[in-house]
């Protein structure tokens, strides 16, 4: 039967699928400790690590990733509450219709003695977790499309993830509505239940089931005299009460069914109700078969990738089990931009448009790495800019709901790109490169020689000399500057600044110089001074602002709660825009 011949396909698709995603995340490499180990070393890792951690105390560790953090997501609760909502009516509503619908076989039956999918409260529920699902769904939508929150992007990936939930949903329930309108259906169950009913009784019984049960009949339209309903009542009783509740209480399906009622007879002749089961039942199939190569993967890779990284510590796990981890993590993402609405360097975005600065897409550039597919030397560039702007500032991993150690991947990716030799040409810092190279855990020739490729990469960095020099020139409308920054919501508290000095004091940059002043102009207490007074040239033509290497030490101790560091991000992306506007007129190339 065609039924049965799609389900096993489908079934067979989603197991190789499975099995092929799970090939990859022992095949898979980013970063340079990763390089030299097999893939044979990788399972044999894992299964020692799994077992060690199995027999240990970290099982309660385990259970408490599960269930907190992957089932009841208390961290996207902490976000973002919206997003929760949505997420946990998707989940359990799906997750439900999965089980005691889909699998209704497996799951209802043996479960409930009475279970029948039409009478209550089964008949309720279905309905109410569809529901859930299309509630989730429409805020989906809402978040994706009309909110338009800054940072959250929203790709083919996340269309299809959308789609076909809202194909399944939708046509499930216009399914139901149909059905329960549905003539033909009415005459296969009398057919089957009440065969012996003479045709008095069958006439009551049609009249009833117009009534009450919604039914739409070509012959029997109401108003009925008592006495035929309770002579359909009587029949009804006997024949078909103990499987059918009245449909009212399925509110969505029965509400579907009054819409459809005027053409439901239309529909009906016209086989809709069949059309629509195939509709449903195909959409079940093609997400089935599809989820492992769509994003829906993360329902398996999350849960597994938030356990993996609630027992894994980086000083004490094979290096051989963080590789596997990094590459399971891709998979874990989920792209709800959750770290690109928090990360620092998001706001550079709105100057350098390149979609590698923004973490979330970040990862998609960070799949390909991972895969050994061919880059092309711009499509490098462009990773490799997103990855040296960022700051290793950690507000990405603190945030990110499924649990992904951003931050280690971003430093296996800079070992990866730095070894295949292309220095970033707009880099704004030189101290950057240090903390990013997470130095304590490389090996030193291997470290020795990626720190000589960003030295001369820094040195080499044409841009930076371009943004110095043109720091007293910097022909910039006074007000507009100003206005701009105080329009920043990141920069606009520099005026409550009453220079304490503290934020210089915190500073690592200002403390890696014997006599700092010399070198980088003003510190970060007088720049937000500057900045008040408006004396641009001084604020422009200081160091200090390409050498913060963006680490929010100065923000966090600031007791005027002055953003300093976005302050100093907001000033660099001007400048750099300058520049850029500078370069590209002198010159006839667009940079
Ligand atoms: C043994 C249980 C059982 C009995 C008895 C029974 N039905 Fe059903 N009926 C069902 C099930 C199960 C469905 C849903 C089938 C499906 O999902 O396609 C259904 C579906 C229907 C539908 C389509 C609407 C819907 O909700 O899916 C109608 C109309 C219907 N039955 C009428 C009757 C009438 C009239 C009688 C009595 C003469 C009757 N049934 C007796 C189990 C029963
Ligand atoms: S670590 Fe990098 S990517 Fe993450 S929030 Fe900070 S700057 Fe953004
Ligand atoms: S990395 Fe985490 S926070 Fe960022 S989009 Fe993916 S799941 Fe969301
Ligand atoms: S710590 Fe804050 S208030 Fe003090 S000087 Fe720095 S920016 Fe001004
Ligand atoms: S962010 Fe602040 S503390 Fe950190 S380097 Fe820049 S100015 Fe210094």
């Amino acid at each position: 039967m065609f039924y049965r011949a799609s389900l096993y396909v489908a079934l067979a698709i989603f197991a190789l699928g499975l099995a092929y995603k799970v090939f990859t995340w022992f095949t898979y490499r980013i970063g340079a400790d990763a390089a030299g180990i097999s893939a044979a070393a990788r399972v044999g890792a894992a299964l020692q690590g799994m077992v060690r951690t199995l027999f240990s105390g970290k099982i309660v560790t385990l259970l408490r990733a599960f269930f907190l953090d992957a089932i009841l997501q208390v961290k996207a609760y902490r976000e973002d509450r919206l997003r929760w909502l949505m997420h946990t009516l998707i989940f359990f509503g799906f997750m439900l219709l999965l089980l005691f619908h889909a699998l209704e076989k497996y799951v209802s039956v043996p479960l409930f003695a009475e279970y029948q999918p039409t009478v209550n409260p089964f008949i309720f529920l279905r309905d109410l977790f569809g529901a859930m699902v299309i509630v989730g769904v429409g805020i989906a939508i809402y978040r994706r499309f009309f909110l338009k929150l800054s940072h959250l992007r929203t790709n083919s990936q996340d269309q299809y993830a959308i789609a076909i939930l809202a194909v399944i949903m939708l046509s499930g329930i216009l399914l139901h509505g149909a059905k329960i309108g549905s003539y033909t259906r009415y005459e296969e169950m009398v057919q089957e239940y009440a065969m012996n009913a003479d045709e008095e009784d069958l006439k009551g019984l049609e009249a009833y089931w117009v009534e009450y049960y919604g039914t739409v009949s070509p012959k029997a339209k109401g108003p009925f005299d008592a006495a035929t309903i309770e002579r359909g009542k009587l029949i009804h009783e006997m024949s078909c009460l103990q499987c059918h509740s009245r449909p009212q209480s399925a509110v969505l399906s029965y509400g579907t069914a009054l819409l459809m009622r005027p053409v439901a007879l239309a529909l009906d002749r016209a086989h809709v109700p069949t059309i629509l089961w195939y509709v449903h039942f195909l959409a079940c199939f093609i997400g089935l078969a599809y989820l492992p190569f769509s994003r829906m993967f993360h329902i398996f890779a999350t849960p597994v990738s938030l356990m993996a990284n609630a027992v894994m510590e980086k000083k004490t796990s094979a290096p051989a089990n963080i590789a596997t981890r990094q590459v399971m993590e891709l998979d874990a993402c989920t792209h709800c931009g959750t770290c690109s609405a928090r990360c620092s360097v998001g706001v550079v975005f709105e100057t350098i448009p390149n979609l590698n600065i923004l973490p979330s897409e970040k990862i998609g550039s960070l799949k390909a790495l991972a895969a050994g597919k061919e880059l092309s030397p711009q499509q490098l560039k462009t990773i490799l800019q997103g990855m040296y702007l960022c700051t290793n500032c950690y507000r990405c991993t603190v945030a990110c709901p499924s649990g992904i150690n951003l931050q280690d991947l971003w430093f296996s990716a800079r070992e990866t790109l730095l070894a295949r030799g292309y220095p970033e040409f707009l880099v704004l810092s030189p101290f950057s490169y240090y903390r990013g190279l997470a130095t304590e855990g490389l090996n030193g020739a291997r470290y020795a020689k990626a720190s000589e490729i960003a030295r001369d990469g820094i040195l080499a960095g044409v841009n930076v000399a371009v943004v110095r020099d043109l720091s007293s020139p910097l022909a910039l409308g006074d007000s507009a500057l100003k206005s701009k920054l105080e329009a920043s919501f990141q920069a606009q508290t520099f005026s409550q600044c009453y220079r304490c000095m503290t934020c210089s004091n915190a500073c690592p940059v200002v403390r890696n110089y014997r006599t700092p002043q010399a070198t980088l102009g003003l510190l970060p207490h007088q720049i937000m001074h500057a900045v008040g007074l408006r004396l641009w040239d001084l604020v422009f033509s200081a160091g200090m602002l390409w050498d913060c290497l963006g680490c929010y030490q100065c923000q966090e101790q600031c007791p005027q709660s002055v953003h300093v560091a976005d302050v100093l991000y907001e000033l660099k992306s001007v400048a750099i825009a300058r520049a850029r506007e500078k370069v590209s007129a002198e010159t006839g190339v667009k940079v």
